[in-house]
């Protein structure tokens, strides 16, 4: 049964009536453009048909009142004491009612049944889709207007001052304001953003590895700071203010490891405006020169690859059909993106997971993607 088709059964058990509401927020994929978010740079994501959805009513009070159907649990907190209770679930719609009640939005309280289908902890976001969502339903609910472009932020101070997790711009901006059939060009300043069309002859394809990494959240803030230092060193806001030229004249006067930090991000953002031309322009034999040229450079100067994920983009790349491959999201574990040509494709996912599970023994996942739109009201009564 699809998902929101279990909604409304499992909403009208728990609170006796039909909902009002039913929202939704997808996770996302990066196509290319990856650890450039928190230098101020370019990403290109798609939001992917996997999402969270939301079936919601008013309450009177303020309490918020909602039952998991994933983690089979309920859990409430009142819009007039918000407290963070440690980590799980709710902690993600309790940090968007704050964010929201702190940016002046009045909100209103409900109940809800939430159910999703974004794999967890697999580098698809997850989490900002479930902020999304959530903010998605407090806007619904309150009688305010939606505005991807104001949410989003909401939605990452939420992630980064209340989960306590230091992600960039890119997810919530995928799950909130991402077109389907589109990719997004997205320049993480001025959130700014285009649709990009991808052609109908392409196949998106996730490769989980199966393999996380623990300790994903202290690599991850060690690459902010060393970007950060290179930035300082350049005498610039973020090193997306830094050009090829400019490093190539003076980059070799960095610390060695903070240098190879500094060139992928200034060679990753050049990736991204460059896979954007080669999209617009049907050329898919670049784009996965690009993503090919990208994986090398977050492997090799940036090390936030892993052995699973080299392996994984290499069974991808040998296979016919495909244009390009490599990892996706934050790295050491986790996914890997695809671009396939669409005849090709139930063949590439049945051998690149045969052939990753003679290699390693591990049972990966494969989904092949469409590009979806954002976060959405789809009931409202
Ligand atoms: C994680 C973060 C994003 C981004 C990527 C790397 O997914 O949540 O903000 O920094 O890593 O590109």
């Amino acid at each position: 049964m699809d998902l929101r088709a279990r909604l409304t059964p499992a909403f009208e058990e728990c609170f006796g009536t039909l909902p009002t509401f039913i929202v939704r927020a997808p996770g996302r994929v990066n196509l290319i453009g990856e650890h450039t978010d928190y230098n101020d740079g370019f990403v290109l994501p798609m939001a992917i048909d996997r999402a969270v959805w939301i079936a919601l009513r008013r309450r009177r009070d303020r309490q918020v009142i909602v039952h998991s159907l994933d983690f089979d649990a309920f859990a409430a907190f009142s819009l007039d004491q918000l407290q963070s209770k440690g980590l799980g679930w709710i902690e993600y719609l309790r940090g968007i009612a704050w964010a929201l009640q702190k940016a002046g939005y009045a909100l209103t309280g409900w109940e809800g049944v939430m159910v999703g289908d974004v794999p967890i902890g697999a580098g698809l976001s997850s989490s900002a889709a479930t902020e999304l969502a959530a903010a998605r339903a407090f806007i619904a609910v309150s009688e305010l207007e939606w505005d991807a472009v104001k949410m989003a932020p909401l939605a990452q101070k939420a992630e980064n001052e209340w989960v306590g997790v230091n992600c960039g711009i890119m997810d919530q901006m995928a799950s909130a304001a991402a077109r389907a059939g589109h990719a997004l060009f997205l320049d993480c300043r001025s959130l700014t953003f285009e649709h990009i069309p991808l052609p109908a002859g392409l196949s998106v394809v996730v490769l989980d590895t199966a393999t996380r990494r623990g300790l994903l959240d202290s690599a991850y803030n060690e690459r902010r700071q060393q970007c950060e230092s290179a930035a300082r060193f350049f005498g610039v806001r973020a090193l997306r203010d830094v050009d090829m030229r400019t490093f190539e004249a003076r980059g070799g006067q960095l610390e060695p490891l903070t240098c190879r930090r500094a060139r992928h991000v200034i060679r990753e953002n050049e990736h991204v405006t460059r896979a954007v031309a080669a999209l617009r322009g049907g050329d898919l034999e670049t784009l996965g020169r690009l993503l090919v040229a990208s994986h090398a450079s977050l492997r090799d100067d940036f090390e936030v690859s892993s052995q699973a994920l080299n392996i994984m983009v290499k069974i991808a790349c040998q296979q016919p059909g495909c244009f390009g491959a490599r990892m996706t999201g934050a790295g050491f574990g986790g996914c890997a993106v695809a671009l396939v040509h669409a005849e090709k494709v139930q063949d590439f996912a049945i051998c690149v997971a045969k052939k990753y599970a003679q290699q390693t023994d591990l049972t990966p996942n494969v989904y092949i993607c469409q590009a979806v739109e954002g976060a959405g009201l789809l009931l409202s009564s």
